[in-house]
């Protein structure tokens, strides 16, 4: 039984058929209809989400397979003290998969240590986010046509979003990705990331602080909203919260082909006129996250099509 709690936890290969199956799943979705009839998927959010939640009860829904699940620890028994452990003891009785997030790194790990179903990590604290990752691989690949040969501006709380982190770890595997990385020194990536993922691969890398020098670089811009869930100070967090938004001015700046991706929610980041822009392309990363989950839900259950 395998797990999906990093996404290192798929070989480049594996993620490469993964995206083929959800390129079909996309192109011929009646094919796959019935094919988790009698499954269930089991969402166990401890924190907040619209997308993940909805996009993993969509796609076992869109698969002919049934949810359940809770949407806050408060609506749990997590209220009452129970442990994680425990929790994924019950749950594999009830159902076949399950993903779960939690504000605590590490806590799916956790899961899948106690568990007797698949655990997928639909995000730990400021960890991890592997489906938000095959979100943004698939993204890349369907609309740029390939994951090597790019240079790909991350903008934004590289400090607290493991939507970076789970990014960077999956695209440092790829040939020629050159990153640039943009934020205030208070919010730069995690030492782990720079030092073990980045040199420890030996990707190019820089770090800056102003997003308008290296736009015209840029073949992805990569945005992220300021965490504010995981900073400990408010004042801190309302001086952070700005720190960058992309208008339509700055994308002047951008090359005609570059792609703005952000995994949502936004919040002033990016400005909304430049949702029109056709370089634009983070809602229709909604929907290939919808693809890549149902195509991880039968990798994960071993479902052969
Ligand atoms: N991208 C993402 O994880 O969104 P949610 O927090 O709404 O699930």
């Amino acid at each position: 039984m395998r797990h999906l709690l990093n996404p290192l936890d798929f070989s480049v290969e594996e993620l490469d058929e993964l995206m083929d199956v959800a390129l079909d799943i996309s192109k011929n979705p009646q094919k796959y209809a019935e094919c988790c009839k009698g499954k269930k998927i089991a969402t166990l959010f401890y924190e907040p989400s619209t997308r993940t939640r909805l996009s993993f009860e969509a796609a076992m829904l869109n698969l002919g397979g049934s949810v359940l699940g809770f949407s806050s620890a408060a609506s749990s028994s997590a209220a009452k003290g129970e442990s994680v452990a425990d929790t994924i003891r019950m749950v594999s009785c009830y159902a076949d998969i399950c993903a779960m997030r939690h504000p605590k790194e590490g806590a799916p790990l956790v899961a899948s240590l106690n568990s007797s179903i698949p655990v997928i990590n639909a995000g730990d604290g400021g960890h991890q986010h592997p489906t938000q990752t095959l979100t943004d691989l698939m993204t890349i690949r369907s609309l740029k046509g390939r994951l090597n040969n790019i240079t790909i501006g991350l903008c934004g709380d590289l400090k607290f979003g493991r939507t970076v982190h789970s990014l960077i770890n999956a695209l440092v595997r790829y040939d020629n990705v050159r990153f640039i990385l943009i934020s205030p020194n208070e919010l730069r990536v995690p030492d782990y990331i720079r030092q073990e993922v980045l040199t420890g691969n030996h990707a190019e890398f820089k770090e800056v602080t102003q997003l308008e020098d290296v736009m015209p670089e840029l073949d992805i811009l990569y945005m992220t909203r300021v965490q504010r869930e995981r900073f400990f100070n408010e004042e801190e967090y309302i001086r952070m919260k700005d720190c960058y938004i992309l208008d339509a001015k700055k994308m002047e700046l951008a090359k005609p082909d570059m792609l703005v991706l952000h995994p949502l929610p936004r919040v002033n980041e990016i400005s909304v006129e430049v949702d029109k822009d056709p370089r634009a392309v983070y809602f229709k990363q909604v929907q290939f996250g919808v693809y890549i989950r149902m195509a991880l839900i039968l990798k994960l259950l071993e479902i052969q099509v």
